[in-house]
């Protein structure tokens, strides 16, 4: 078996929340990857921790009347507490409000300043007169300058969509004071991105990264790479830049920096060596999961801060997806933002690590966490199928046989085929591919309980002379069981040490599964998962609205609006009716032909019969959804939508200013 030695993180989540299942998504993936490389016989460590500095909790902090450091702390052990409880195994959890972390930040900033990649610029920023401290974008609110909507941050309008700079907001006010900012100068320091170009452009190209993450990388590339600024001034809850007074390091320089920092503890603590890790020619592996929200921060500046100070670069980063439940971002109205101590309260851990499983894969698609489908499938596969194998069987072995199984395995081929899909399996897991492996997983289990419905044993055992065969099936489905329970190991830890303890043995291997449990003793069988229950489901549900309430001051977001990227999605054109026709059996549509400036023209069926005659339609301009995706009707193809206006009785399509043209976008 290889021994490879793999260094493992998640991002730091920030120290002025609680933890959500939209966290968990990212915790609980890694965890799984972390425990079953360790299954694999590598040395693997895993290391986290709190991202503690910057402006949103300081102010948090001095709203609540406490230290920033009384904060962190105490935000701190309630993270910590969740995370133990959905079994997540880090081998370290610190804090970047850590020593080890003020150092090596001081040093790498040191390296990159001696190495000439730090310059310094004035620039001038919105500053609160009463707080005496600079505003950062979204501690300003003002009038939209496109739209004039109010109560808009400093940086994007929620309502138009419109992007600006602070400066440009109307009655621009202080979220914190409510004072009216003025513009200030300052010096700020910056990571001159821009010299790690070629180098970058490299790295991102050679299989550090997943597929789509390059490709938006590509399109960052072509942007061109700015430098990035990476001071803030003071009062800032952060490192001091060494030898500059009153300037502090900007909280996403030293978060990073925070996994080198987690981990050297652990050396510290462990007797580790650091340097093993971190060398620039290290022969160990590093891997940075994370959201698909903070790339820019993993495949740009981390690499070049690494690059820049003679570290090593990490092997690959690892991205994924961000949660919706029900289909939708998580809302509080809706009681589906979840935090992990109101899931507690209410269910087992265990299903949520198994359906995240289920769910995930490579990608880094959004992951639904459908509650009902939650329900079922957790249900079904680990009730329904996992558990059933050896809540079915082990009383006959227990009450029959002297808890001990017969001393042959019977349908060896059976058996193999189990052990076979190990191989499978595993590969599955090391490429992130969990929802496959759960498949594969859960067909074996139908498998197994296909033989057991076979066999009958609850029927053998009233048949004279049928003994020894109701021992050998149900010791075959105890066997069959504990190989399955070793592929669910690393999603589900809790259940595979309970199966550990009715199986009796010390812990369920990999490696040990080629060989069945034959003249073993084994334990009384205990319920190793009970099935959820529709009304803890809407527990959660009720419990999130009301600890949302009890400790959320945040606006709920407006679900009918829609931002400007869900607007540009549309592609909408002029299109010309080349010809409008009736549809045979169709009392309601019109067939229209549309030239939309391509060379095939598209096929739409509208439902405006009722309201045109055909032949006025014909030469017409009007407008269309041209990325519809095509819809499969009763009479062909629609291949589009033209748009119309009707107040329910009469309706009217639309029609261009003149002097449109077909295929003209509209925007
Ligand atoms: N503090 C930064 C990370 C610094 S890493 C050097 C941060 N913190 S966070 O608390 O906002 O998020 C922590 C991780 O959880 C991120 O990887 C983020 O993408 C992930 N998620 C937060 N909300 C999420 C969902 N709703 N869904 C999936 N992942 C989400 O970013
Ligand atoms: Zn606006």
């Amino acid at each position: 078996m290889s021994n490879r030695k793999i260094l493992v993180t998640s991002a730091l989540p920030y120290a002025n929340g609680e933890i959500h299942l939209g966290h968990l998504l990212e915790y609980i993936q890694t965890d799984i990857w972390v425990r079953f490389q360790k299954m694999m016989g590598n040395e693997c460590h895993f290391v986290c921790a709190d991202d503690a500095h910057g402006t949103p909790i300081m102010l948090k902090a001095n709203e609540l009347g406490i230290t920033p450091e009384e904060l962190i702390q105490s935000v701190s052990e309630r993270h910590q507490a969740d995370f133990r409880e959905f079994s997540i195994g880090f081998s370290q959890y610190h804090s970047t409000h850590s020593q080890e972390n003020k150092e090596i930040s001081a040093g790498i900033y040191n390296k990159l300043n001696d190495a000439g990649f730090i310059k310094k610029r004035i620039i001038s920023q919105a500053f609160d007169p009463e707080k005496q401290m600079f505003l950062p974008d979204r501690f300003i609110k003002g009038d939209c300058p496109k739209c004039g909507a109010s109560d808009q941050y400093g940086d994007n309008c929620e309502v138009c969509g419109a992007t600006y700079s602070p400066t440009e907001l109307k009655n621009a006010k202080s979220a914190i004071s409510g004072a009216t900012p003025v513009t200030k100068d300052s010096q700020h320091y910056f990571f001159d991105l821009p010299q790690f170009e070629t180098q970058l452009k490299e790295w991102t190209k050679a299989g550090h990264l997943q597929d789509e993450v390059s490709n938006k990388l590509a399109e960052w590339f072509e942007q061109g790479l700015q430098q990035w600024d990476i001071s803030r001034d003071a009062p800032y809850f952060g490192f001091q830049i060494p030898g500059v007074k009153g300037k502090y390091f900007y909280v996403w320089l030293d978060a990073p920096i925070g996994y080198m920092a987690s981990f050297k503890k652990l050396c510290i603590d462990t007797g580790l060596d650091f340097d093993e890790y971190f060398n620039k020619d290290s022969a160990t592996e590093l891997y940075h999961f994370i959201g698909k929200d903070i790339v820019y921060f993993h495949a740009l500046f981390w690499p070049a801060m690494l690059m820049g100070a003679d570290y090593r670069t990490p092997n690959a980063i690892f991205a994924h997806g961000f949660l919706t439940v029900n289909g939708q971002k998580m809302s509080k109205s809706r009681g589906t933002f979840i935090q992990a101590r109101t899931y507690l309260e209410s269910l087992n851990p265990e299903y949520l690590r198994y359906y995240y499983a289920y769910k995930l894969s490579a990608k880094i698609d959004d992951i639904d966490l459908n509650l009902e489908d939650f329900k079922q499938r957790v249900n079904s596969d680990l009730v329904g199928k996992v558990v059933n194998i050896a809540s079915r069987s082990a009383g006959f072995v227990v009450k029959k046989f002297n808890k001990t199984l017969s001393a042959y395995a019977v349908e060896p081929q059976l058996y193999q085929e189990f052990v076979d899909q190990g191989e499978q399996i595993s590969k599955l897991y090391e490429a992130r591919n969990y929802n496959q492996a759960m498949r594969k997983i859960m067909k074996l289990a139908d498998k197994a309980n296909q033989y057991i419905d076979e066999h009958k044993p609850w029927q053998l055992i009233k048949e004279e002379g049928k003994k020894a065969q109701v021992h050998d099936v149900a010791s075959l489905a105890i066997n069959l069981f504990r190989v399955l329970m070793t592929y669910l190991k690393p999603v589900l830890p809790v259940m595979a040490e309970q199966a550990e303890a009715f199986l009796n043995i010390d812990s369920l291997n990999w490696d040990d599964i080629k060989h069945p449990l034959t003249k073993h003793q084994i334990n009384k069988f205990k319920p190793l998962m009970l099935r959820i229950e529709d009304a803890q489901i809407s527990q959660v549900v009720e419990n999130s609205k009301q600890s949302i309430q009890a400790t959320e001051l945040e606006k709920e977001e407006d679900d009918s609006m829609i931002q400007i990227d869900d607007f540009t999605k549309i592609d909408l054109r002029i299109a010309k009716i080349v010809k409008a026709q009736a549809v045979d059996g169709a009392d309601k549509l019109l067939q229209l032909t549309l030239d939309i400036g391509e060379e095939s023209t598209r096929n739409v069926f509208a439902g405006i019969k009722a309201h045109y005659n055909p032949e006025d339609l014909e030469g017409r301009l009007t407008v269309m959804v041209a990325n519809l995706a095509p819809r499969k009707m009763k009479f062909g193809v629609s291949e589009g939508m033209v748009l119309a206006a009707s107040d329910g009785k009469s309706l009217h399509i639309l029609s261009p200013d003149s002097g449109a043209q077909a295929g003209m976008k509209i925007s």
